[in-house]
């Protein structure tokens, strides 16, 4: 378990489909994460087992991210395609209850990430691909010093429209943990 100030990222349970199915059959919480496309609990559940299997084979490793004051699950992160040979990672990230948005929970969590992957799986480079159009999360990005690195060119087709891309990076040595 990684303890920040107000949320700790721990494995995710069986038990835990149930408040992701809340939630990720939003379209809001989707738009920038698949899209509107049905989640069944049963799906939530295999994802969930599918999240053990990635850790094992030290391909990925999944979080959830849960209050500290409440214990409730209000997202996951994760760092996956691990490459043994040149130490990157790519990193992915939802609160997928959107009544925490906007509250530096999910920067903080950023934060704990990072810092596993760079102290703990010694990773020399995380990446991560975000559209343009999502300015939250690109901001909470900029905040833990990722830098943008190049631009996929209508890369997305999101609201009717084909969109761009962002491939952005940090390296171990750039990371602050604050
Ligand atoms: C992206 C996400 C993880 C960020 O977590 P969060 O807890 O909401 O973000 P934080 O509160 O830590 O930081 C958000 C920052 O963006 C800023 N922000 C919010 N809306 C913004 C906008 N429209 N334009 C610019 N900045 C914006 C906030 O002010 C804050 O910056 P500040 O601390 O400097 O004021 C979360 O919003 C989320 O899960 N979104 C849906 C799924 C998703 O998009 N995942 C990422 C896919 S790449």
């Amino acid at each position: 378990m990684l303890k920040g100030k107000h949320v700790t990222l721990r494995g995710l349970e069986l038990e835990d489909a149930e408040e992701a199915f809340e939630h990720f059959n939003d379209a809001e919480v989707r738009r920038f994460i698949g899209g509107p496309r049905p989640v069944s609990k049963q799906e939530e559940e295999e994802w969930i087992r599918s999240t053990w299997a990635k850790r094992k084979s030290g391909r990925g490793h999944v979080f959830g991210i849960e209050l500290n004051k409440s214990q409730l699950l209000i997202g996951c992160c994760e760092l996956t395609d691990i490459s043994p040979i040149h130490r990157g990672a790519e990193m992915g990230i939802v609160i997928f209850n959107k009544q925490y948005w906007g509250q530096g929970l999910g920067t903080e969590a950023l934060r704990l990430l990072l810092e596993y992957g760079f102290k703990y799986l010694n990773l020399h480079r995380v990446y991560l691909r975000v559209n343009e159009k999502n300015k939250r999360a690109i901001r909470s990005y900029l905040k833990v010093g990722f830098q943008q690195v190049a631009r996929y060119r209508q890369a997305e087709f999101l609201d009717g429209k084909y969109t761009d891309v962002f491939l952005m990076d940090i390296l171990a040595e750039e990371f602050k943990p604050t």
